[in-house]
């Protein structure tokens, strides 16, 4: 296949991003990646807010294409395509983005492509390992929770997913609860480690449903309460009732991840794949008890088991090229009419 550079565009939630990705008979590599982030600017409002989120992203945009490219070296004369998020997400955001991609397209004849970002982070074990389709995925983070096979660069099955809260959001919930400091992943998981995860039975709901769907939300409400038990009982929270409770939780959110991954697995071994394979993405597959979860049960299945590096399993505009650049060698292009899509289901 003739080798083809792309650049990526993303700024679908609160990172502005854009990266190139080059990728040919002699392999693929992310010639640059450059995220900028906005935690800062939402900090004092617990949450995005949206109007602040996609005035940044207009500023930002140009100086992280310029960034990028200045990282790899190359002009836009060097490039065969740009790719942009066009969805799901923000409304501000996705517009800014493609907005500025359109810009960059008019003024270099270059072709457009827009790409779905969840279909951009479904394609990174593509992008980091090469995976053969079709392998099954689990996207897993403060927004996202949900099981996939990718059949093709823009097929794709949901076998399922949270009916309410996003694991990162339970993590995130529990360290506030908990007087843990934001984000709350890492901090639960550090303070997780001196303690027992049998201390507590926090609930695991759905677990014998069938299918693949999970619930997050009534973890919240279990933790309240035996917060409230411990501090009426001690006067506080002591260090290792803290621990011991955010092993419990860590315990019970790995055990529901695995168990689906196992039904999501038993589904998918049906299309028996040639060379299975299961990838998770998304900043909760940070998570070490998590993963060696997962891991353990893509073992079990005699699938091969793939983590992206942390900085690719969380927002970033490599996967954005990377996706763009499959959806172009498929033949598709975008004109000026493309649009911005707050929804966009896979
Ligand atoms: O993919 P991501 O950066 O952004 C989206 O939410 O789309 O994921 C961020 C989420 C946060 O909720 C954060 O608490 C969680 O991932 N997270 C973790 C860990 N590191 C990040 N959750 C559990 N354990 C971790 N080590
Ligand atoms: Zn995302």
């Amino acid at each position: 296949a003739r080798t083809l550079t792309f650049l990526g565009i993303e700024s679908s939630c609160d990172d502005t991003a854009a990266a190139i990705v080059r990728h040919g008979d002699d392999g693929t590599q992310i010639l640059a990646s450059i995220v900028s982030g906005q935690t800062e600017l939402h900090a004092a409002f617990g949450g995005v807010v949206p109007e602040i989120a996609a005035r940044a992203h207009a500023e930002k945009l140009d100086l992280c294409v310029e960034q990028a490219l200045e990282q790899a070296q190359l002009g836009l004369t060097d490039l065969d395509g740009i790719a942009v998020t066009a969805g799901p997400g923000l409304i501000g955001g996705v517009m800014s983005g493609v907005m500025c991609a359109k810009g960059i397209a008019a003024g270099t004849g270059l072709p457009l492509v827009g790409v779905n970002h969840l279909a951009g982070h479904a394609l990174t074990p593509r992008l980091t390992d090469g995976m053969a389709f079709p392998y099954l995925m689990l996207l897993v983070s403060g927004g996202h929770c949900q099981f996939l096979i990718a059949h093709g660069s823009e097929e794709f099955t949901r076998l399922g997913g949270t009916i309410d809260d996003a694991p990162g959001e339970a993590f995130d919930k529990t360290a506030k609860l908990l007087a843990l400091p934001q984000p709350g992943g890492p901090n639960v998981e550090t303070e997780a480690e001196g303690g027992n995860p049998k201390a507590y039975a926090f609930p695991r709901p759905l677990l014998d449903r069938p299918g693949c769907d999970m619930s997050f939300s009534g973890l919240k409400t279990a933790l309240l309460r035996t917060r409230d038990e411990v501090v009426a009982q001690h006067g506080g929270l002591p260090r290792a009732i803290r621990r011991d409770i955010c092993a419990s939780f860590q315990a019970a959110v790995t055990d529901v991840l695995v168990k689906k991954s196992r039904r999501a697995l038993t589904e998918y071994m049906d299309l028996a794949p040639s060379a299975p394979g299961f990838a998770v993405a998304g900043g909760v597959a940070a998570n070490r008890a998590i993963r060696a979860g997962l891991e353990s049960v893509a073992t079990e299945f005699g699938a091969t088991f793939v983590a992206p590096p942390l900085r690719l399993c969380t927002d970033n505009a490599a996967m954005i090229a990377w996706a763009g650049l499959e959806r172009f060698r498929l033949g598709h292009r975008d004109g000026m009419d493309l649009v911005a899509r707050p929804r966009w289901p896979l």
